[in-house]
């Protein structure tokens, strides 16, 4: 289909639904409908999706569930994991699910992914149990991952989750940046003689990772001789030129594929910092409950099917709402750098203004995502989401249980992810707030001067996920439940979520310029950036 999926009837319903739901407020809809929680959550095994405090009804999810088979979503779904090429900007197939398929066989890469996964394990478990050592003949205990974007949020979300996980004595670190701080701090405190040095790079050019990997191994050299790289570094990657050229040892290289975006690659060997500081076999368990959502968004209708619901209501509040951001909310501590990942996986997937077919879209694409664990949250920028000018959109996320399997602290935790979804969905109207000053005892101008700043409007909409315990399976399901919402979500949108061309210019420029050297900027505005250089120059 060329046309923009906006000419649709189905669309225009949506429009029309939107224009009554912009008037109305989540105390008239819970008014209306005495059910609302029943009739606007659904439970998939150990999940539960609450959408009741979503400016919805009924019928919004119907006519979205209609707007979604009007885009051809189901047949998009099962291209994408037969391996259909359905990133067409690229021409590649989009299979990381292939990545975690307990459906073995059902791709023709399959058997590839198998003898990559059999490599990573046997590695994982001669570096744990001290086979696989570094130069001197120290265990390995130190792991550094050296990536950016991809290659580096994946694994440090996964293993700073799971940090209740982590066994076998093994300490995973990251550097990403390229301004080297991350390196140098590490390499202060490191003994180089245990320090296992992971390149994570798919295309093994991208700047920051390349310097940060030369820097990393001159370290190693200068410390331990020439040698000794080779016991000190491997890489994953699909490029093995770069690779030779960098000299990584055969043996010491775990394949990627063009087929895996690097912002879905954390379930092949981009995980291994992760999978080396848990151990195999949990890992397998992170691999699984991908598997077990995968499964579900293939099979399960579109009214209970966790993903398609998330990525519809991701449209309905960016699109049809006009609700320029998403909050992402974890109540849990594990859970810090979530918005992190979701922000590349939703920004970089859905942060497009053509359609597949090249024409500019007239609807507004993927919100600006961030976020913050609660309830640290509450303490810095909630003011602003309950009383501020501009409306967001909230996604909580929570567990039953604390990461350690308690529940006594994880209570206060749910009480006030609790309120916040009230206190943000029903707010307090100015007469409740009156009511509630008086009977504190203020004195009437007080309480009339008061009242506009103790007004909540209320009427922020927010999603609910609610999981067992953070584990290594529930994380694989929560990431897998989030890829698949950014699929459908670009799906309606009508936009290829696998490319990311929007990056290259910057990375274009960068390369053309030197602060000290002799390149000097040229293009559009060159003049200005010049003057910048000889600033820098100048100046320090
Ligand atoms: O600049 C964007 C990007 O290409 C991301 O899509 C990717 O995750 C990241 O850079 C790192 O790329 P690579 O794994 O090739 O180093």
């Amino acid at each position: 289909m060329t046309a923009l999926h906006s000419t649709l009837p189905e669309w225009r319903e949506l429009v029309a639904q939107a224009a009554t739901m912009r008037e109305a407020h989540l105390r008239d809809l819970v008014d209306a409908d005495g059910r609302r929680f029943e009739h606007l959550h659904v439970e998939y095994a150990d999940w539960l999706l609450d959408l009741s405090r979503q400016r919805i009804t009924r019928d919004t999810l119907a006519a979205l569930c209609a707007l979604a088979r009007a885009v051809g979503l189901a047949a998009r779904v099962e291209a994408m994991f037969r391996g259909d090429p359905i990133n067409v900007t690229e021409g590649r197939a989009v299979l990381h699910t292939a990545l975690r398929s307990t459906f073995a066989g059902t791709v023709a890469v399959q058997h590839e992914v198998l003898a990559a996964r059999q490599r990573i394990e046997a590695f994982v478990a001669a570096v744990r149990d001290g086979r696989e050592r570094g130069a001197t003949g120290k265990p390995l205990r130190q792991i550094v991952n050296i990536g950016i974007g991809g290659s580096d949020l994946g694994p440090l979300l996964v293993a700073e989750a799971l940090r209740h996980e982590w066994s076998g004595g093994l300490t995973p670190h990251f550097v990403s940046n390229v301004d080297r701080t991350q390196l140098l701090d590490l390499t202060r405190a490191l003994d180089p003689a245990e320090t296992l040095f992971v390149v994570c790079s798919k295309t093994f050019t991208t700047q920051e990772t390349q310097a940060n990997a030369h820097a990393a191994r001159a370290w190693i050299t200068g410390a331990l001789g020439a040698e000794a790289p080779g016991a000190h570094f491997v890489a994953v990657s699909t490029n093995a030129a770069a690779m030779d050229a960098f000299g990584l040892r055969p043996d010491r290289r775990f394949p990627m594929w063009d087929w895996v975006g690097g912002r879905y690659s954390v379930w092949s060997a981009v995980g291994l910092v992760a999978e080396l500081a848990i151990g195999s076999d949990r890992f397998g368990e992170f691999l699984r409950g991908a598997s077990e959502i995968d499964a579900h968004f293939l099979n399960t209708p579109f009214e209970q099917n966790l993903p398609v619901l998330m990525g519809l209501i991701g449209v309905w509040n960016r699109t049809f709402l006009g609700l320029p951001t998403l909050a992402v909310l974890p109540y849990e501590q594990r859970l810090a750098r979530l918005p992190a990942y979701l922000q590349q996986l939703e920004m970089e997937s859905n942060g497009k203004s053509v359609t597949l077919a090249g024409a500019r879209v007239d609807y507004a694409t993927a919100p600006v995502v961030w976020g913050e664990p609660g309830s640290n949250a509450q303490h810095s920028f909630f003011q602003m989401l309950h009383q501020g000018s501009a409306t967001a959109a909230l996604d909580f996320i929570a567990p039953l249980r604390g990461a350690w399997g308690g529940t006594e602290a994880q209570d206060l935790a749910l009480q006030n992810c609790f309120a916040q979804l009230q206190a943000f969905a029903f707010g307090m109207t100015r007469e409740e707030a009156e009511t509630e000053m008086r009977t504190a005892g203020l004195p009437g101008p007080d309480v009339a001067r008061l009242a506009p700043h103790r007004t909540y409007e209320g009427n922020r909409p927010s999603s609910l996920l609610l999981y067992p315990r953070t584990t290594a399976r529930t994380l694989g399901q929560l990431l897998a439940l989030y890829e698949h919402s950014v699929f459908v979500q670009g799906t309606v949108w009508g936009i290829n979520s696998f490319d990311q061309f929007g990056v290259e210019l910057g990375k274009k420029l960068a390369s053309a310029i030197t602060i000290s050297g002799a390149h000097r900027p040229s293009g559009p505005g060159a003049a200005g950036i010049a003057a910048l250089i000889d600033y820098v120059v100048k100046h320090r």
